[in-house]
């Protein structure tokens, strides 16, 4: 399985709550007040907490956050269907679309009265809706991610994000055992190109001194290099389809925002909803895209904005190297900075 981020927004959090699903993620999610940030062999802490008056970010692995899931659905005997094939949305322009699938040999409708197309960057809702009905917009980065996995114990309590001119290197967490690191690598680099000693060895050289002195390394349980994008298409309704989450739009893990710009989606989807079947009010449902959309574009800034302010660019101007620098010493030096920053990572208001 994919290992993927694992920080929650309080407002993820909240929500998670409010659909009876939290009681687990509370017990062993991990609270964290802030983070760090390494540059020019420093390590500066960005204080979440003083910087937006009491807020914080949850640590919790979005495995879990699925497993949880799963077992709600579970709870309330819904149905699931693993292994469909084909999936394919019909009439989603009209008043009655439906789902066809395959299983086992079998096609399977389900008839609806709205279908939500949650399924992922290269789904098939997204590609329903016809191409002049979308504009997308997108802007691909040159450099990936390579993500180790080890049973080990967190160099930091704290996340430790880190610029550094070999490159970006971001020291992350799901439990005081399990720890998750990251380096920039070129997109030519395969993982086969990556021996576990070659990784700790380039991620020890991009760290402070202290912090590589105390890095804990071990055997990778998960090894992959994930590619960087940011991408939006608009709308994010078709007729009586409605898309959420990667299905719509993708951002660089950089700032973690992408699971909790789905969470946001669900919770506009569920009281759009909510409001329809209820109170027979569509108001909700008719402004979703844009309403999400607003929010959507707010976090694709945010990350687009994390990304460049702690990646090394290879090949462009000297003179974008140091606006990255000082881009880099104001965050540091102001307190509005800082609150915008530490407004963003806790999380926008849904
Ligand atoms: C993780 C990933 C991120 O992109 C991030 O900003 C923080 C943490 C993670 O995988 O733990």
């Amino acid at each position: 399985m994919k290992i993927r981020a694992g920080v929650l927004e309080h407002g993820f959090a909240r929500l998670m709550r409010e659909a009876q699903c939290g009681e687990r993620m509370d017990r062993e999610g991990e609270i964290h007040n802030g983070f760090c940030i390494a540059h020019d062999g420093v390590l500066d802490y960005v204080d979440l907490q003083k910087h937006t008056g009491g807020s914080s970010v949850l640590v919790y692995g979005q495995t879990e956050l699925t497993r949880d899931l799963y077992e709600a659905r579970d709870r309330l005997g819904g149905k699931v269907v693993h292994n469909a094939e084909d999936v394919t949305p019909h009439d989603i322009d009209s008043g009655a679309p439906f789902v066809t699938y395959r299983v086992g040999g079998e096609t399977m409708r389900v008839d609806c009265d709205y279908v939500i197309g949650a399924d992922g960057f290269h789904g098939v809702s997204r590609k329903s809706i016809p191409a002049d009905k979308l504009r997308e917009y997108e802007r691909v980065y040159p450099f990936g991610w390579l993500g180790v996995l080890s049973r080990t114990k967190p160099v930091s309590p704290d996340l430790i994000y880190v610029k550094h001119e070999r490159g970006f290197a971001l020291c992350s967490l799901r439990s005081q055992v399990l720890s998750r690191y990251y380096i920039q690598v070129p997109l030519t680099d395969k993982v086969d190109d990556w021996s576990d000693d070659a990784f700790w060895a380039e991620l020890k050289r991009r760290l402070p001194v202290e912090v590589a002195e105390r890095l804990i390394t071990g055997p990778s349980i998960e090894k992959s290099i994930a590619p960087l994008r940011s991408y939006v298409a608009e709308p994010m309704r078709y007729g009586r389809l409605f898309l959420a989450g990667d299905a719509a739009h993708i951002v660089p893990p950089t700032g973690a925002r992408g699971l909790n710009s789905a969470a946001s989606d669900i919770y506009y989807l569920y009281h759009a909803l909510l409001d329809h079947y209820q109170n027979g009010d569509d108001r909700g449902l008719d402004g979703y895209s844009a309403r999400a959309l607003a929010r959507v574009w707010k976090a694709q800034r945010f990350s687009w904005w994390m990304t460049m302010l702690l990646h090394r660019f290879p090949d462009r101007l000297a003179y974008d190297d140091m606006l990255q620098q000082t881009d880099m010493a104001y965050l540091l030096s102001s307190e509005s900075a800082l609150r915008s920053l530490a407004e963003n990572y806790v999380g926008l208001p849904f």
